[in-house]
């Protein structure tokens, strides 16, 4: 029987070796959570990186590691130390991460990290070879695989390939100071079906493809000699029921089985009379979610409406994120002196304005935060989609709660009734904080019934299953043109 094949460099599962056994830990981030629930309904494999170094493994523990992984239908690529270091931390995390989200001064370009990002997608290309079959499907995951379709294709021309990228694809402009940017192209046009968020992404992606690459362009289809390749937007959903199953349970549970978070929460804050409303922002730590942003803007609002003194706390969980990268370590230090500073300018006795996490939580506690949060606050300065907008008002079950949402997200073109702001614009962050936290509960559950609504209908599941769809199409229409 034909299987689709997933591949992205992070597994959906990240295994760790504790006193020489595997442990195994659910990776973080947009790809893997909206991934996984596609991936435990169908029939197929996934191929990455399990995030452990060949170094670190003997022979004894390889076939443990094999086992682990096999268990949820993974697949590792081999990768070493050095191939970690030029690939992901190199050229994918240094070069295409900033370029992508217009960070271009961060953006640096080394030919030896360039050299380990064509290597290691060649390493992947190996493994998804070894393990295709005649009839599968092969679907490719993000920027740090934008060169494997083509690698790919080049063995197996027959095979159907659709990739999708989970982050923004930036104007020609921008994309065009690469200087990699024919073979960046190339490798992607060896997919049928290329994939993003949003139509402005579809758009800034054939614009280069008819400017570097002067291939022909009919609306939103490629003509090469013997191809067609489609590009289209499929903007990624949440697995709606899944949060609002869980909300539902948080919210039926007896007081004595509540989480530790779900506790302190009710104790800190909610009980006796210090009653503050919590404003709720979950990012993974990276500069481009405007955390440092975010919180120059809650200082400000403080500043300016200081009858939320007491009345308002941030709750920000901060996930830690490619911590080797220098510009991340230098966020992180930022981001402590603020929370420090602005703790120390307007602290209470008896309120804190910041509770500040830094480390990843289990989902339960996500869902703790959600159901508790009177406001979430996401102000990205650039994100491809934000899934953490969506979980949100899908966890909001009383359908109460005010989504602020950056104007610079792909999930805010499908989240009108959200309230969007611009990131740089603290005056108009701190209105519209003062305007959420006095929402009356009627234009809430409006608000949230429509947002609601359309987060179910356009599902995880429905998002890949139109992606498959239309990739099955491609393949259709290329086949007969390539009769003709
Ligand atoms: P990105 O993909 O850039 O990290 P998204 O908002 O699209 O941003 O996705 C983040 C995902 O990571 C969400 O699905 C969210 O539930 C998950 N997540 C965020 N914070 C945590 C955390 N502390 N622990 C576990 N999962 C988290
Ligand atoms: C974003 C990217 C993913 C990546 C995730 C977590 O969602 O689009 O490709 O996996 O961030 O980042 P990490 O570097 O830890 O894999």
């Amino acid at each position: 029987m034909s299987k689709t094949i997933i591949i992205s460099n992070r597994l959906p599962l990240q295994l760790r070796i504790h006193d020489n056994t595997i442990e195994t830990i659910p990776s973080v981030g947009g790809l893997a959570t909206g991934m996984r629930s596609v991936h435990t309904q169908g029939d197929s494999i996934w191929i990455g990186w399990s995030g452990l170094t060949e170094e670190e493994f003997n022979l004894e523990l390889k076939t443990k590691v094999n086992e682990a992984l096999q268990k949820h239908q993974c697949v590792g690529v081999p990768l070493t130390e050095d191939d970690i270091e030029g690939f992901y931390y190199g050229f994918s995390n240094n070069t295409l991460w900033p370029l992508f989200h217009y960070f271009m001064e961060y953006t640096e370009f080394e030919k030896t990290t360039w050299e380990t990002y064509r290597s290691v997608n060649q390493k992947f290309a190996d493994v998804v070879i070894q393990n295709l079959d005649d009839g599968d499907t092969v679907w490719i995951h993000d920027y740090q695989l934008l060169l494997l379709p083509d690698l790919i294709r080049k063995k197996k021309p027959e095979v159907s390939i659709g990739f999708f990228l989970h982050i923004p694809f930036p104007s020609y402009e921008v994309f065009r100071t690469i200087p990699c940017r024919e073979e960046l192209l190339e490798g992607m046009l060896g997919a049928d079906l290329l994939g993003f968020h949003t139509y402005d992404y579809e758009r800034h992606f054939l614009s280069s493809v008819q400017r570097v690459l002067g291939h022909e362009i009919h609306f939103n289809n490629i003509h090469l000699d013997n191809r067609i390749i489609k590009v289209d937007s499929f903007p990624m959903g949440i697995d709606y029921n899944k949060f609002r199953e869980a909300a539902e349970v948080h919210n039926q549970k007896a007081k004595k089985d509540q989480t530790e978070i779900q506790q302190e929460i009710d104790k800190h804050l909610k009980e006796g009379s210090n009653k503050a409303k919590l404003i709720l922002s979950i990012d993974r730590l990276d500069y481009t979610k405007g955390i440092a942003n975010r919180l120059r803007a809650f200082e400000y609002f403080l500043d300016k409406y200081p009858q939320f003194k007491g009345k308002a706390r941030l709750v920000m969980l901060a996930v830690p994120s490619r911590a080797n990268v220098p510009q991340y370590q230098r966020l992180k230090n930022e981001i402590d002196q603020l929370v420090g500073r602005i703790n120390g300018k307007f602290a209470e006795v008896s309120w804190t304005p910041i509770w500040y996490f830094y480390r990843s939580l289990p989902f339960e506690n996500l869902i703790d935060l959600y159901t508790s949060s009177e406001v979430a606050l996401l102000t990205p300065i650039r994100d491809g989609m934000n899934l953490v907008a969506k979980e949100y008002i899908a966890s909001r079950v009383d359908k109460k709660g005010v989504l602020i949402l950056s104007e610079m997200t792909g999930a805010s073109n499908e989240m009108s009734e959200a309230l969007i702001i611009n990131p740089n614009n603290f005056e108009e962050i701190a209105d519209t904080l003062k305007f959420a936290l006095e929402m009356p509960e009627e234009e809430q559950i409006k608000r949230n019934n429509a947002l609601q609504k359309r987060l179910k209908r356009y599902n995880v599941e429905k998002w890949a299953n139109d992606f498959m769809e239309s990739l099955k199409t491609t393949k259709d229409d290329t086949q007969k043109y390539t009769l003709k």
